[in-house]
């Protein structure tokens, strides 16, 4: 059901992959929910995906920038602001990747060269975003900035690798630039953790499959979907939020603030059931 909550607003969604991405559930919902927007991705996935059909759906336009770019991001600034008529008020960061994590390299063997570029697209692009959005004066009072984050920014998961190094500088950003914006331009900056999700960002990372059958059995509500993370990006965009800023807010049925349930336990014990030790 939708209820209007984007309508007069215009944003920029950045990282539809494919119909599995957050980005395009949060696109969906967007649409659904009277927004209008440009959605944006990197040149080579725009090859490998299929958003443009998302955008025919959307009735949008997509405009390709690699977000670890400043001149591509300037480009998508200015024409977005020129297709939407005007400034825009709300902007979802839903990029990641790792090649370290993609070649099965392991913490203490990682590349730097791919650990740098693990921070520059994962991380930094979010500071390159929201700078390039301040200088050009882009974003209106009120608006919203939001980014996709991962537990693993505060807590040691298994396989989730230099990723985790990166979604702590995220986090990070959003409380920095969330003071810089909100105090001059009353603008919100915050990030979402949100559940394991079987993306293709996400099923990159070593034992997926075991972490999401695991969050889900230690998680009093169950694993968050991909739509369900779109629900709480549409109430972060929209005008019930406006005080919320500079945090970091989990979308995790209840995971994070858990240490073992009894789901867990019972299947944990069931390794014991045929060995004495
Ligand atoms: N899937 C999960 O389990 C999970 C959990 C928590 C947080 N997240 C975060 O959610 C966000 C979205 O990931 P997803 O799970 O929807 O997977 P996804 O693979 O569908 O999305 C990742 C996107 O990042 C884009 N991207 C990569 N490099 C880029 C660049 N240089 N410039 C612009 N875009 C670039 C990709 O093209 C892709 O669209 C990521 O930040 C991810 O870390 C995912």
């Amino acid at each position: 059901m939708a209820y209007n909550l984007l309508k007069g607003k215009k944003g920029i969604i950045f990282g539809a992959l494919n119909e599995n991405s957050i980005a395009w559930k949060v696109a969906e919902k967007a649409y659904e929910e009277g927004g209008r927007f440009i959605l944006s991705n990197a040149p080579v996935a725009l090859r490998m995906g299929n958003i443009q059909e998302l955008a025919n759906a959307c009735e949008t336009e997509v405009i390709a920038a690699d977000a670890t770019n400043v001149n591509d991001l300037e480009n998508l600034f200015k024409h977005s602001m020129e297709k939407l008529d005007g400034k825009i008020d709300f902007i979802l960061h839903s990029i990641g990747m790792s090649h370290n994590v993609r070649k099965g390299l392991p913490y203490d063997k990682l590349d730097y060269h791919n650990y740098m570029k693990t921070i520059d697209i994962s991380s930094m692009s979010f500071h390159k975003v929201l700078q390039t959005a301040r200088d050009l004066d882009a974003i209106n009072e009120w608006g919203s900035v939001v980014a996709l984050t991962y537990v693993a920014a505060q807590r040691t998961l298994y396989g989730y690798n230099d990723m985790a190094d990166a979604k702590a500088m995220l986090e990070s950003i959003a409380r920095s630039f969330g003071y810089i914006y909100g105090r001059d331009k009353k603008i919100r900056v915050n990030t979402i953790s949100q559940s394991p999700t079987p993306t293709t960002a996400g099923s990159g990372v070593r034992g997926f499959d075991s972490l999401l059958d695991f969050t889900e059995r230690m998680s009093p509500l169950g694993n968050a979907t991909a739509s369900e993370c779109a629900d709480y990006c549409i109430s972060l965009f929209s005008d019930l939020t406006k005080k919320v800023t500079m945090q970091n807010l989990f979308h995790d049925g209840g995971f994070s603030s858990m240490g073992m349930s009894y789901r867990a336990i019972t299947q944990y014990n069931k390794s014991f059931e045929d060995c004495n030790d």
